[in-house]
């Protein structure tokens, strides 16, 4: 079984690639520095002599890129996997969200995911579009909650939490494991990965439980009111493990 996982050199890629290890899957990544994503010869003569078996596109590059990746997907009948975000979702209007709903989001990072959504669809009808959340890793450096906070905390002497934001987020670990099960057994349309979705935690809850988990008891978290969202990405609970089984503190501090 050959995986071929794009953006290895990203934050969420490499914990796949360890779990897809872990599993007895060979690993293989895109080569950017190789092979453009725009030269759609080496493209495809390179993906032909690559052979994997599924594909799991977690880089950036343009939503041309992962509709031509899905089209391979479907032309060979291999199961493909794209990950896209809750930031596809607008706070206007509120959440929690469906996967059904429609995707409100007005900033270019969010319209950007939509138009990736959209190619990616249209290209191989039996493509999972996996939502996911923000991202917590204790150690994997790049776009991770755990470590803006560090980043927040040195650059503004204080962690600034909302009480009233219900982030959509996971355990890095959490994802990749739900992301391997999809390649291995591919769902068609859109799956929610979500930890928070049936607890609905707030980030300053959240955010509480991380200091005290994660030995960071020098974050000087201020609780504040100003961010207003209720991003919880409902319908796909089952997939992954809930916030509490990770933060013991979560499941405490609803219980007092
Ligand atoms: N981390 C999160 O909290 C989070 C939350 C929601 C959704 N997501 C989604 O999950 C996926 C992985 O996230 P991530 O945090 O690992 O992303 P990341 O750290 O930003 O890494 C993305 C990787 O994509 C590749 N890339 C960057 N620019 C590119 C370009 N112009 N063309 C082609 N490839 C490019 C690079 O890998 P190579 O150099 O190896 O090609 C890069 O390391 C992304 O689709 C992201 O939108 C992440």
């Amino acid at each position: 079984m050959k995986w071929m996982i794009t953006g290895l050199g990203g934050t969420l890629a490499p914990v796949l690639a360890r779990e897809a290890a872990s599993q007895g899957v060979e690993v293989i990544g895109w080569k950017r520095d190789e092979v453009s994503p725009d030269d759609l010869p080496a493209s495809q003569a390179w993906l032909q002599a690559a052979q994997p078996d599924a594909i799991a596109h977690l880089g950036m590059g343009s939503p041309e890129w992962a509709g031509r990746l899905a089209a391979y997907a479907a032309r060979h009948d291999l199961p493909f996997v794209f990950t896209s975000t809750a930031m596809v979702f607008h706070h206007v209007p509120d959440g929690p969200h469906a996967p059904q709903d429609a995707r409100t989001a007005q900033d270019g990072y969010g319209q950007y995911k939509i138009a990736c959504e959209d190619a990616v669809r249209s290209a191989h009808g039996g493509a999972t579009i996996a939502r996911i959340g923000w991202q917590i890793d204790p150690t994997q450096p790049g776009n991770n909650m755990l470590m803006a906070l560090d980043q927040w905390q040195a650059s503004q002497g204080h962690v600034g939490a909302s009480r009233r934001w219900k982030p959509a987020c996971s355990f890095m670990a959490d994802t990749a494991q739900a992301l391997a099960s999809l390649l291995r057994r591919p769902v068609a349309g859109i799956v929610h990965l979500d930890s928070n979705a049936e607890e609905g935690h707030s980030f300053l809850e959240i955010v509480l439980a991380l200091r005290a988990s994660f030995g960071r008891a020098h974050w000087l978290v201020q609780p504040q009111d100003d961010y207003v969202h209720d991003q919880r990405l409902l319908g796909g609970e089952a997939r992954l493990a809930a916030l509490s089984r990770r933060l013991v503190l979560l499941s405490n501090a609803r219980a007092s």
